[in-house]
């Protein structure tokens, strides 16, 4: 849509007061205030306003109170100039498998006021962010105060604006030394990330609303039966990366996230997530800490499905794990139909995505409810959203799936909080900045910030607390 690509005025690039957005309380308050066009075009604000006003006194479309309504970001898609990661190495090799590098991403490192101050403003009371390891410990050992300083001010910005933070303690980067010393690979890797949580919570914890010591651990796994255009034998493709890898950075034991031995990298993380959560508890024991689970609704395909294999696989030990955490984060965008080893391709004629997965959004309310089922612990979407160019489907896309997850909690599924992928378009690892997942688009040049209206219809169903 045009939108996306609509420059806003200076102005919003200027702190928007929250009183100055409540006065109106309407979405065409919010474009009005942060200079949009397209909404007030379409006359899609009256029509969201009141929808706002009529349904904010509807019990029956009412969610929880103290329900958490957010959005997500992850340090190294959004902050920019991560030079000490991992990630950043590997995107400027000459052989990448990065499409682009993800330089200045959207600088939040240093536009995150004005970011959290629109998030708030747009009616959430949710921020979900991550923090760079590999800033806080750029060489092994070296804690930098500045850097840790820097969370502090995000994490205060979000307490002022009386938004409820979700921490995640690793997004997939890793410090570069981490790397080059074989990941979570190496067996002193669960030690080495239990004394940086350690650290982290002892300068941030006092402000933190719910911790995760991990960004999809399972994900290693899930590379095995992942089934998309142009990506088939993506596993494959990544072990033949890390060699090259290996060799370009003269680093024979490198291994990251996405490169690896995947049944290694998952033994070291089921070990750190142990050790880390121990250390974030002795700092502050009524902290909630939990993770961050990749969970497809995973539908059985007609003919031979190993769909239990899969979950066994995949989620199976994670799930375990998750029955002793405080609370369960569920990420989910789609359905696969699990076949023979692999996920099948979408089926015939289905509308997918810009990176091809099928829009599904039931996803969420199947999701939550075997998440929860299998568990038994508080669950909270912590990802859920669609790329796309084309903005009315991402509104499609949210209102149905809330609606299956309005129906799973009114069958009594213990869900907290829904938080959207992502607040801004922004660098989607190996695609680059291609996929749209954001509600407010980034001009990457002049890093201007562009609301789009699925923004304003989620944050007024986050306002009001109600579909
Ligand atoms: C990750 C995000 C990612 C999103 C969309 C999740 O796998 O946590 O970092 O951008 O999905 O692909």
């Amino acid at each position: 849509m045009k939108d996306e690509k609509t420059p806003v005025a200076e102005s919003t690039l200027k702190p928007i007061t929250r009183r100055n957005l409540l006065q109106g309380a309407s979405a065409a308050t919010v474009v009005g205030m942060v200079g949009s066009r397209s909404l007030a075009q379409t006359g899609t604000t009256d029509k969201l306003a009141a929808l706002a006003a009529s349904s904010s006194a509807d019990k029956t479309k009412a969610f929880p109170d103290k329900f958490l309504w957010g959005c997500a970001t992850a340090g190294h898609q959004v902050e920019g100039n991560n030079t000490s990661s991992d990630l950043w190495l590997i995107e400027h090799l000459p052989e990448s498998v990065f499409k682009e590098p993800s330089g200045d991403a959207c600088d939040h490192y240093h536009l995150y006021p004005q970011d959290i101050s629109m998030l708030a403003d747009l009616g959430f009371n949710t921020y979900r962010f991550s923090l760079e390891w590999a800033r806080i410990e750029p060489e092994e050992g070296f804690f930098s105060n500045a850097e840790l300083e820097h969370y502090r001010r995000m994490l205060a910005t979000c307490r002022e604006h009386h938004l409820t933070t979700l921490l995640t303690y690793s997004h997939f980067s890793i410090p570069r030394w981490f790397a080059v010393k074989g990941g979570w690979q190496n067996p002193a890797a669960p030690d080495r990330y239990a004394r940086f949580c350690e650290k982290a919570t002892r300068h941030l914890g006092d402000l933190v609303g719910y911790a995760s010591t991990f960004n999809e651990p399972d994900v290693p796994q899930l590379l095995n039966w992942i089934n998309l255009p142009g990506m088939s034998g993506l596993a494959d493709a990544l072990r033949d990366n890390l060699t090259k890898v290996r060799q370009q950075v003269n680093a024979p034991e490198f291994a990251s996230f996405f490169l690896g031995d995947a049944k290694r990298i998952r033994d070291g993380l089921l070990a750190a997530h142990q050790k880390g959560k121990a250390a974030m508890k002795s700092v502050r024991n009524d902290m909630p800490v939990g993770f961050n689970l990749a969970m497809s609704d995973d539908q059985p395909a007609p003919e031979d499905s190993h769909l239990a294999e899969k979950r066994a696989d995949v989620y199976g030990p994670w799930l375990e794990v998750a029955k002793q955490n405080d609370y369960l984060g569920v990420q989910t965008y789609s359905r696969t139909l699990v076949g023979k080893n692999q996920d099948l391709p979408s089926p015939k004629g289905a509308e997918t995505t810009q990176v091809g997965w099928e829009f599904y959004p039931e996803c969420v309310e199947h999701v939550v409810r075997y998440a929860s089922k299998a568990t038994g612990v508080p669950i909270i979407v912590t990802e859920n959203g669609i790329a796309t160019t084309d903005d009315r489907r991402r509104v499609e896309y949210i209102q149905r799936a809330l609606a299956g997850l309005k129906r799973a909690i009114d069958d009594g599924v213990d869900v907290r909080g829904y938080v959207l992928w992502s607040l801004l378009d922004n660098f989607e690892w190996m695609s680059g900045f291609e996929p749209k997942f954001g509600i407010v688009a980034v001009d990457r040049a002049t890093q201007r910030r562009t609301i789009k209206p699925s923004a304003a219809m989620l944050g007024n169903i986050a306002r009001t607390n109600s579909l």
